[in-house]
Protein backbone atom coordinates (compact mmCIF):
# COMPACT_ATOMS: atom_id res chain seq x y z
CA UNK A 1 0.00 0.00 0.00
CA UNK A 2 1.86 3.05 -1.38
CA UNK A 3 0.36 5.68 0.41
CA UNK A 4 0.64 4.13 3.92
CA UNK A 5 4.33 3.90 4.51
CA UNK A 6 6.46 4.40 8.05
CA UNK A 7 8.15 7.54 8.50
CA UNK A 8 10.39 7.95 11.65
CA UNK A 9 8.74 4.98 13.27
CA UNK A 10 4.91 5.86 12.64
CA UNK A 11 2.62 4.81 10.34
CA UNK A 12 1.44 7.73 7.70
CA UNK A 13 -1.33 8.40 5.35
CA UNK A 14 0.11 10.50 2.63
CA UNK A 15 1.40 13.44 4.58
CA UNK A 16 -0.47 12.25 7.61
CA UNK A 17 0.06 10.17 10.72
CA UNK A 18 -2.79 7.82 11.80
CA UNK A 19 -1.98 8.81 15.29
CA UNK A 20 -2.48 12.44 14.46
CA UNK A 21 -5.79 11.16 13.00
CA UNK A 22 -6.61 9.52 16.35
CA UNK A 23 -5.83 11.80 18.43
CA UNK A 24 -8.44 14.25 16.16
CA UNK A 25 -11.24 11.83 16.10
CA UNK A 26 -10.92 9.05 17.63
CA UNK A 27 -10.75 5.27 16.77
CA UNK A 28 -11.85 3.28 15.25
CA UNK A 29 -11.86 4.85 12.29
CA UNK A 30 -11.49 4.46 8.83
CA UNK A 31 -9.07 6.66 6.55
CA UNK A 32 -8.85 6.76 2.52
CA UNK A 33 -5.64 8.28 0.52
CA UNK A 34 -6.90 10.32 -2.29
CA UNK A 35 -3.55 9.97 -4.20
CA UNK A 36 -4.24 6.29 -4.26
CA UNK A 37 -7.92 6.69 -5.66
CA UNK A 38 -6.24 9.17 -7.83
CA UNK A 39 -3.64 6.76 -8.90
CA UNK A 40 -5.99 3.74 -9.39
CA UNK A 41 -8.84 5.79 -11.32
CA UNK A 42 -6.02 6.91 -13.71
CA UNK A 43 -4.63 3.27 -14.08
CA UNK A 44 -8.28 2.18 -15.68
CA UNK A 45 -8.38 5.17 -17.60
CA UNK A 46 -4.81 5.10 -19.40
CA UNK A 47 -4.83 1.03 -19.86
CA UNK A 48 -8.45 1.49 -21.81
CA UNK A 49 -7.69 4.96 -23.44
CA UNK A 50 -7.73 3.10 -26.66
CA UNK A 51 -11.31 2.83 -26.99
CA UNK A 52 -14.14 4.77 -26.07
CA UNK A 53 -15.21 3.65 -22.44
CA UNK A 54 -16.77 4.45 -19.12
CA UNK A 55 -15.26 3.30 -15.37
CA UNK A 56 -18.62 2.70 -13.37
CA UNK A 57 -17.46 2.69 -9.96
CA UNK A 58 -18.77 -0.21 -8.30
CA UNK A 59 -20.36 1.72 -5.28
CA UNK A 60 -21.30 -1.07 -2.72
CA UNK A 61 -17.31 -1.32 -2.33
CA UNK A 62 -17.35 2.51 -0.63
CA UNK A 63 -20.31 4.54 -1.22
CA UNK A 64 -19.06 7.73 0.67
CA UNK A 65 -19.74 10.87 -1.51
CA UNK A 66 -16.70 12.30 -1.31
CA UNK A 67 -15.05 9.57 -2.78
CA UNK A 68 -17.69 9.05 -5.84
CA UNK A 69 -17.27 12.59 -6.56
CA UNK A 70 -13.58 12.05 -6.55
CA UNK A 71 -13.87 9.66 -9.26
CA UNK A 72 -16.70 12.13 -10.52
CA UNK A 73 -13.62 14.45 -11.05
CA UNK A 74 -11.83 11.99 -13.13
CA UNK A 75 -14.70 11.39 -15.59
CA UNK A 76 -16.07 8.20 -13.46
CA UNK A 77 -19.81 7.24 -13.47
CA UNK A 78 -21.00 4.57 -10.81
CA UNK A 79 -22.65 0.92 -11.64
CA UNK A 80 -25.34 0.81 -8.68
CA UNK A 81 -27.44 -1.71 -7.56
CA UNK A 82 -30.36 0.36 -5.37
CA UNK A 83 -32.15 3.00 -5.16
CA UNK A 84 -30.08 4.42 -1.92
CA UNK A 85 -27.04 3.43 -4.50
CA UNK A 86 -28.78 5.73 -6.95
CA UNK A 87 -29.83 8.71 -4.46
CA UNK A 88 -25.88 8.46 -3.27
CA UNK A 89 -24.40 8.91 -6.92
CA UNK A 90 -26.48 12.18 -7.94
CA UNK A 91 -26.31 13.51 -4.24
CA UNK A 92 -22.60 13.35 -5.32
CA UNK A 93 -23.10 15.04 -8.29
CA UNK A 94 -22.27 12.21 -11.26
CA UNK A 95 -23.62 12.39 -14.19
CA UNK A 96 -27.09 10.31 -14.80
CA UNK A 97 -26.20 9.44 -18.20
CA UNK A 98 -22.82 7.68 -16.51
CA UNK A 99 -24.57 5.19 -13.81
CA UNK A 100 -25.78 1.51 -14.66
CA UNK A 101 -28.04 -0.41 -12.72
CA UNK A 102 -27.63 -4.02 -12.22
CA UNK A 103 -29.08 -6.18 -9.38
CA UNK A 104 -31.05 -9.33 -9.52
CA UNK A 105 -34.15 -7.59 -7.82
CA UNK A 106 -34.64 -4.12 -8.70
CA UNK A 107 -38.48 -2.80 -7.55
CA UNK A 108 -40.60 -1.02 -9.90
CA UNK A 109 -40.13 2.39 -7.64
CA UNK A 110 -36.22 1.67 -7.96
CA UNK A 111 -36.84 1.46 -11.49
CA UNK A 112 -38.98 4.64 -11.76
CA UNK A 113 -36.56 6.62 -9.61
CA UNK A 114 -33.65 5.41 -12.60
CA UNK A 115 -36.08 6.50 -15.54
CA UNK A 116 -36.50 9.85 -13.65
CA UNK A 117 -33.22 10.29 -13.37
CA UNK A 118 -32.35 9.48 -16.53
CA UNK A 119 -29.53 6.80 -16.17
CA UNK A 120 -27.66 5.25 -19.18
CA UNK A 121 -28.73 1.69 -18.75
CA UNK A 122 -30.09 -0.95 -16.67
CA UNK A 123 -28.80 -4.33 -16.68
CA UNK A 124 -31.38 -7.28 -16.68
CA UNK A 125 -31.20 -10.33 -14.83
CA UNK A 126 -34.21 -12.10 -15.46
CA UNK A 127 -37.42 -11.60 -17.94
CA UNK A 128 -39.74 -11.11 -14.80
CA UNK A 129 -37.68 -8.11 -14.26
CA UNK A 130 -37.52 -7.34 -17.72
CA UNK A 131 -41.52 -6.98 -18.10
CA UNK A 132 -41.84 -5.15 -15.11
CA UNK A 133 -39.51 -2.30 -16.82
CA UNK A 134 -41.73 -2.19 -19.93
CA UNK A 135 -44.42 -1.63 -17.45
CA UNK A 136 -42.89 0.99 -15.90
CA UNK A 137 -41.23 2.95 -18.56
CA UNK A 138 -45.08 2.40 -19.95
CA UNK A 139 -46.37 4.48 -17.04
CA UNK A 140 -44.26 6.67 -17.49
CA UNK A 141 -44.31 7.26 -21.13
CA UNK A 142 -40.53 6.47 -21.97
CA UNK A 143 -38.44 3.92 -23.27
CA UNK A 144 -36.03 2.22 -20.65
CA UNK A 145 -32.49 1.48 -22.18
CA UNK A 146 -31.35 -1.68 -21.49
CA UNK A 147 -28.32 -4.79 -21.37
CA UNK A 148 -28.84 -7.62 -20.49
CA UNK A 149 -26.82 -9.40 -17.91
CA UNK A 150 -25.58 -12.84 -19.58
CA UNK A 151 -24.09 -15.57 -17.19
CA UNK A 152 -20.73 -16.97 -19.18
CA UNK A 153 -20.67 -19.98 -17.00
CA UNK A 154 -16.84 -19.29 -15.97
CA UNK A 155 -15.32 -20.15 -12.60
CA UNK A 156 -13.11 -17.03 -11.69
CA UNK A 157 -11.62 -19.11 -9.28
CA UNK A 158 -11.87 -17.44 -6.36
CA UNK A 159 -14.63 -17.32 -2.80
CA UNK A 160 -17.44 -18.99 -4.03
CA UNK A 161 -19.72 -16.42 -1.92
CA UNK A 162 -18.32 -13.81 -4.40
CA UNK A 163 -18.67 -16.24 -7.48
CA UNK A 164 -21.41 -14.76 -9.47
CA UNK A 165 -20.86 -16.21 -13.15
CA UNK A 166 -21.87 -20.26 -12.34
CA UNK A 167 -24.14 -21.86 -13.43
CA UNK A 168 -25.56 -22.12 -10.36
CA UNK A 169 -25.51 -18.89 -9.42
CA UNK A 170 -28.58 -16.33 -8.70
CA UNK A 171 -27.13 -13.59 -11.46
CA UNK A 172 -27.46 -13.09 -14.97
CA UNK A 173 -29.19 -14.79 -17.66
CA UNK A 174 -27.83 -18.12 -18.68
CA UNK A 175 -26.16 -18.01 -21.56
CA UNK A 176 -27.84 -20.89 -23.89
CA UNK A 177 -31.03 -18.31 -23.29
CA UNK A 178 -29.76 -15.45 -23.83
CA UNK A 179 -30.68 -14.82 -27.42
CA UNK A 180 -33.98 -15.85 -27.10
CA UNK A 181 -34.62 -13.43 -23.95
CA UNK A 182 -33.04 -10.46 -26.43
CA UNK A 183 -35.61 -11.68 -28.48
CA UNK A 184 -38.36 -11.08 -25.53
CA UNK A 185 -36.43 -7.92 -25.00
CA UNK A 186 -36.77 -6.26 -28.34
CA UNK A 187 -40.63 -7.44 -28.47
CA UNK A 188 -41.34 -4.99 -25.47
CA UNK A 189 -42.78 -1.67 -26.74
CA UNK A 190 -40.85 0.13 -23.99
CA UNK A 191 -37.69 -1.46 -24.21
CA UNK A 192 -34.59 -0.30 -26.09
CA UNK A 193 -32.03 -2.89 -25.83
CA UNK A 194 -28.71 -0.80 -26.25
CA UNK A 195 -26.02 -3.03 -24.74
CA UNK A 196 -24.56 -6.54 -23.25
CA UNK A 197 -23.60 -6.95 -19.19
CA UNK A 198 -21.20 -9.75 -17.56
CA UNK A 199 -20.00 -9.30 -14.10
CA UNK A 200 -18.25 -13.34 -13.33
CA UNK A 201 -17.38 -12.83 -9.96
CA UNK A 202 -14.97 -10.63 -7.39
CA UNK A 203 -11.07 -10.44 -6.11
CA UNK A 204 -10.17 -12.33 -9.70
CA UNK A 205 -6.02 -12.77 -9.38
CA UNK A 206 -5.79 -13.96 -13.20
CA UNK A 207 -6.98 -12.83 -16.03
CA UNK A 208 -7.62 -15.64 -17.94
CA UNK A 209 -11.31 -15.81 -16.49
CA UNK A 210 -11.94 -12.36 -18.18
CA UNK A 211 -10.65 -13.41 -21.26
CA UNK A 212 -12.82 -16.75 -21.01
CA UNK A 213 -16.08 -14.91 -20.05
CA UNK A 214 -15.56 -12.03 -22.83
CA UNK A 215 -14.45 -14.34 -25.84
CA UNK A 216 -18.05 -15.56 -25.06
CA UNK A 217 -19.55 -12.87 -24.69
CA UNK A 218 -18.09 -11.55 -27.96
CA UNK A 219 -19.28 -14.47 -30.05
CA UNK A 220 -22.84 -13.48 -28.65
CA UNK A 221 -22.88 -10.12 -29.71
CA UNK A 222 -21.23 -11.22 -33.07
CA UNK A 223 -24.97 -13.41 -33.21
CA UNK A 224 -27.21 -10.55 -31.94
CA UNK A 225 -26.40 -8.17 -34.30
CA UNK A 226 -26.82 -10.41 -37.08
CA UNK A 227 -30.25 -10.51 -35.39
CA UNK A 228 -30.65 -6.80 -35.69
CA UNK A 229 -29.94 -6.22 -31.94
CA UNK A 230 -28.08 -3.00 -31.41
CA UNK A 231 -25.29 -3.57 -28.95
CA UNK A 232 -23.44 -0.57 -28.65
CA UNK A 233 -22.58 -0.71 -25.02
CA UNK A 234 -20.32 -3.57 -23.50
CA UNK A 235 -20.45 -3.48 -20.04
CA UNK A 236 -17.30 -6.26 -18.88
CA UNK A 237 -18.12 -6.05 -15.54
CA UNK A 238 -15.63 -5.37 -12.51
CA UNK A 239 -13.73 -8.02 -10.44
CA UNK A 240 -9.58 -6.98 -10.76
CA UNK A 241 -8.45 -8.32 -7.33
CA UNK A 242 -6.10 -6.65 -4.97
CA UNK A 243 -3.20 -7.60 -2.94
CA UNK A 244 -4.44 -8.38 0.80
CA UNK A 245 -1.56 -10.84 1.52
CA UNK A 246 0.68 -12.65 -0.90
CA UNK A 247 -1.54 -12.30 -4.15
CA UNK A 248 -0.20 -10.47 -6.74
CA UNK A 249 -3.65 -10.06 -9.04
CA UNK A 250 -2.75 -8.74 -12.83
CA UNK A 251 -3.00 -4.46 -12.91
CA UNK A 252 -5.48 -3.02 -14.91
CA UNK A 253 -3.28 -2.82 -17.63
CA UNK A 254 -2.64 -6.69 -17.89
CA UNK A 255 -6.35 -7.07 -17.80
CA UNK A 256 -6.46 -4.44 -21.10
CA UNK A 257 -3.98 -6.28 -22.97
CA UNK A 258 -5.41 -9.38 -23.02
CA UNK A 259 -8.56 -8.14 -23.84
CA UNK A 260 -8.25 -5.04 -25.76
CA UNK A 261 -8.14 -6.70 -28.88
CA UNK A 262 -11.83 -8.20 -28.17
CA UNK A 263 -13.33 -5.25 -27.31
CA UNK A 264 -11.86 -2.93 -30.31
CA UNK A 265 -13.29 -5.47 -32.64
CA UNK A 266 -16.58 -5.39 -31.39
CA UNK A 267 -16.67 -1.79 -31.35
CA UNK A 268 -18.45 -1.21 -29.08
CA UNK A 269 -18.56 1.96 -26.16
CA UNK A 270 -17.15 0.09 -23.30
CA UNK A 271 -17.94 0.18 -19.44
CA UNK A 272 -15.99 -1.14 -16.61
CA UNK A 273 -17.28 -1.47 -13.20
CA UNK A 274 -14.43 -1.59 -11.23
CA UNK A 275 -15.23 -1.73 -6.98
CA UNK A 276 -11.94 -3.28 -5.02
CA UNK A 277 -9.31 -2.33 -7.18
CA UNK A 278 -10.22 1.16 -7.41
CA UNK A 279 -10.56 1.91 -3.45
CA UNK A 280 -9.45 -1.55 -1.49
CA UNK A 281 -5.96 -0.41 -0.71
CA UNK A 282 -7.03 2.86 -0.47
CA UNK A 283 -7.91 2.74 3.16
CA UNK A 284 -7.49 1.35 6.73
CA UNK A 285 -9.33 0.60 9.63
CA UNK A 286 -7.62 2.22 12.62
CA UNK A 287 -8.35 0.52 15.91
CA UNK A 288 -7.20 0.73 19.62
CA UNK A 289 -6.02 -1.78 21.64
CA UNK A 290 -8.24 -1.99 24.83
CA UNK A 291 -6.85 -5.30 26.30
CA UNK A 292 -4.66 -8.06 26.17
CA UNK A 293 -5.72 -11.52 27.35
CA UNK A 294 -4.00 -14.58 27.91
CA UNK A 295 -6.23 -17.42 27.71
CA UNK A 296 -5.51 -21.01 27.85
CA UNK A 297 -5.04 -22.07 24.26
CA UNK A 298 -4.98 -18.76 22.44
CA UNK A 299 -3.02 -14.91 23.14
CA UNK A 300 -5.91 -12.16 22.70
CA UNK A 301 -5.60 -8.90 21.36
CA UNK A 302 -9.04 -7.21 22.05
CA UNK A 303 -9.33 -3.91 20.38
CA UNK A 304 -12.13 -1.23 19.23
CA UNK A 305 -12.77 -2.24 16.40
CA UNK A 306 -15.30 -5.43 15.77
CA UNK A 307 -17.15 -7.54 12.84
CA UNK A 308 -19.58 -4.52 12.93
CA UNK A 309 -16.80 -2.37 11.31
CA UNK A 310 -15.58 -5.09 9.30
CA UNK A 311 -17.07 -8.18 8.95
CA UNK A 312 -14.50 -9.00 5.89
CA UNK A 313 -13.03 -11.79 8.08
CA UNK A 314 -15.90 -13.27 10.48
CA UNK A 315 -17.96 -13.31 6.76
CA UNK A 316 -15.09 -14.74 4.10
CA UNK A 317 -11.96 -15.71 6.36
CA UNK A 318 -10.46 -12.74 4.51
CA UNK A 319 -7.55 -11.74 5.14
CA UNK A 320 -6.46 -8.21 6.45
CA UNK A 321 -2.97 -7.41 7.45
CA UNK A 322 -2.16 -5.58 10.58
CA UNK A 323 0.16 -3.41 11.34
CA UNK A 324 0.95 -1.51 14.73
CA UNK A 325 0.62 2.68 14.01
CA UNK A 326 3.63 3.30 16.07
CA UNK A 327 6.46 0.82 15.09
CA UNK A 328 8.11 -1.35 18.25
CA UNK A 329 10.83 -3.65 18.39
CA UNK A 330 9.26 -5.91 20.86
CA UNK A 331 9.25 -9.64 20.36
CA UNK A 332 6.22 -11.01 17.95
CA UNK A 333 3.96 -13.16 19.53
CA UNK A 334 1.41 -15.32 17.83
CA UNK A 335 -2.53 -14.03 18.82
CA UNK A 336 -5.88 -13.31 17.86
CA UNK A 337 -7.18 -9.61 17.22
CA UNK A 338 -11.12 -9.74 18.47
CA UNK A 339 -13.26 -7.13 18.97
CA UNK A 340 -15.84 -6.66 21.70
CA UNK A 341 -19.01 -7.73 20.29
CA UNK A 342 -20.62 -10.72 22.09
CA UNK A 343 -20.16 -13.54 18.85
CA UNK A 344 -16.81 -15.65 19.31
CA UNK A 345 -16.90 -14.96 15.16
CA UNK A 346 -15.96 -11.41 15.97
CA UNK A 347 -12.35 -11.12 14.80
CA UNK A 348 -10.00 -9.43 12.68
CA UNK A 349 -7.36 -12.02 12.68
CA UNK A 350 -6.93 -15.30 13.72
CA UNK A 351 -3.49 -16.93 14.43
CA UNK A 352 -1.30 -13.88 13.44
CA UNK A 353 1.86 -13.12 14.30
CA UNK A 354 2.53 -9.43 15.40
CA UNK A 355 5.05 -6.93 17.42
CA UNK A 356 3.54 -7.57 20.95
CA UNK A 357 0.76 -4.95 20.96
CA UNK A 358 0.15 -3.14 24.83
CA UNK A 359 -3.35 -2.04 25.70
CA UNK A 360 -3.71 1.82 24.46
CA UNK A 361 -1.66 1.44 21.25
CA UNK A 362 -2.90 1.69 17.78
CA UNK A 363 -3.35 -0.75 15.09
CA UNK A 364 -3.80 -0.16 11.14
CA UNK A 365 -6.44 -3.02 9.71
CA UNK A 366 -4.86 -2.69 6.13
CA UNK A 367 -6.88 -3.01 2.73
CA UNK A 368 -10.04 -1.55 4.77
CA UNK A 369 -11.34 0.80 1.79
CA UNK A 370 -13.75 -1.97 -0.04
CA UNK A 371 -16.44 -3.95 1.00
CA UNK A 372 -15.19 -2.18 4.16
CA UNK A 373 -17.63 0.63 5.67
CA UNK A 374 -20.27 0.03 3.38
CA UNK A 375 -20.24 -3.78 5.45
CA UNK A 376 -20.78 -1.97 8.31
CA UNK A 377 -23.68 -2.47 11.11
CA UNK A 378 -24.76 -1.19 14.51
CA UNK A 379 -24.71 -4.73 15.77
CA UNK A 380 -24.38 -4.43 19.58
CA UNK A 381 -25.47 -0.95 19.75
CA UNK A 382 -22.06 0.25 18.41
CA UNK A 383 -21.95 3.74 16.57
CA UNK A 384 -20.43 3.43 13.12
CA UNK A 385 -16.75 4.90 12.52
CA UNK A 386 -16.02 7.71 10.88
CA UNK A 387 -14.51 7.99 7.43
CA UNK A 388 -11.27 10.62 6.56
CA UNK A 389 -10.28 11.39 3.31
CA UNK A 390 -6.04 12.30 3.59
CA UNK A 391 -5.02 14.88 0.81
CA UNK A 392 -1.19 15.70 0.84
CA UNK A 393 -0.84 16.92 4.36
CA UNK A 394 -4.45 17.23 5.39
CA UNK A 395 -7.41 15.26 5.93
CA UNK A 396 -10.97 15.95 6.23
CA UNK A 397 -14.00 14.01 7.73
CA UNK A 398 -16.38 12.91 5.42
CA UNK A 399 -18.58 11.15 7.33
CA UNK A 400 -18.84 11.95 10.96
CA UNK A 401 -19.18 9.13 13.68
CA UNK A 402 -22.11 8.10 14.61
CA UNK A 403 -23.46 9.25 17.65
CA UNK A 404 -25.93 7.45 20.37
CA UNK A 405 -28.76 9.52 19.25
CA UNK A 406 -28.06 8.21 15.69
CA UNK A 407 -28.51 4.92 17.24
CA UNK A 408 -32.20 5.60 18.29
CA UNK A 409 -33.27 7.69 15.08
CA UNK A 410 -36.27 6.80 13.92
CA UNK A 411 -37.89 4.30 16.67
CA UNK A 412 -40.54 5.31 19.16
CA UNK A 413 -41.90 3.98 22.11
CA UNK A 414 -45.56 3.87 21.58
CA UNK A 415 -47.85 5.13 23.29
CA UNK A 416 -49.71 1.38 24.58
CA UNK A 417 -46.39 0.93 26.45
CA UNK A 418 -46.03 4.29 27.88
CA UNK A 419 -49.71 4.22 29.41
CA UNK A 420 -50.33 1.06 29.72
CA UNK A 421 -54.16 -0.01 30.63
CA UNK A 422 -53.47 -2.99 32.41
N1 LIG B 1 -20.33 -5.29 -10.95
C1 LIG B 1 -21.21 -6.13 -10.38
C2 LIG B 1 -22.44 -6.47 -11.10
C3 LIG B 1 -20.94 -6.67 -9.11
O1 LIG B 1 -21.82 -7.51 -8.57
C4 LIG B 1 -19.75 -6.32 -8.43
C5 LIG B 1 -19.45 -6.85 -7.10
C6 LIG B 1 -18.87 -5.42 -9.06
C7 LIG B 1 -19.19 -4.93 -10.32
C8 LIG B 1 -17.59 -4.96 -8.43
O2 LIG B 1 -16.70 -6.01 -8.25
P1 LIG B 1 -15.19 -5.74 -7.76
O3 LIG B 1 -14.47 -4.96 -8.84
O4 LIG B 1 -15.25 -4.98 -6.50
O5 LIG B 1 -14.64 -7.09 -7.58
N2 LIG B 1 -18.40 -8.16 -0.21
C9 LIG B 1 -17.48 -8.97 -0.99
C10 LIG B 1 -17.47 -8.60 -2.45
C11 LIG B 1 -18.84 -8.67 -3.12
C12 LIG B 1 -18.80 -8.27 -4.57
C13 LIG B 1 -20.17 -8.11 -5.11
N3 LIG B 1 -20.24 -7.64 -6.47
C14 LIG B 1 -16.11 -8.85 -0.35
O6 LIG B 1 -15.97 -8.17 0.66
O7 LIG B 1 -15.16 -9.45 -0.82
Amino acid sequence: MQDFQYQNGTLYCEGVSLDAIAEKVGTPFFAYSHQTLTRQIRAYKDAFAEVPHLIAFAVKANANIAVLKLFGNEGGGADIVSGGELHRALAAGIDPKKLVFAGVGKTKPEMAAALRAGILMFNIESSQELTALDETAKEMGVKAPVALRVNPNVNPNTHPYISTGLKKSKFGIEIKQAVAEYHLAARLSHIKVVGIHSHIGSQLTEVKPFVDALQLISDLIDGLRAQNMDIQYWDIGGGLGITYNAESPPLPKDMADAILPLLKKSGCHIILEPGRSLTGNAGVLVTRVIYTKEGEAKSFVVVDAGMNDLIRPSLYQAYHAIQPVLENHRGKKVVDVVGPICESGDFLAQDRELPEAMPGELLAVMSAGAYAFTMTSNYNARPRPPEILVHGTSFDIIRARETMDDLLRGEQIPEILTSPKD
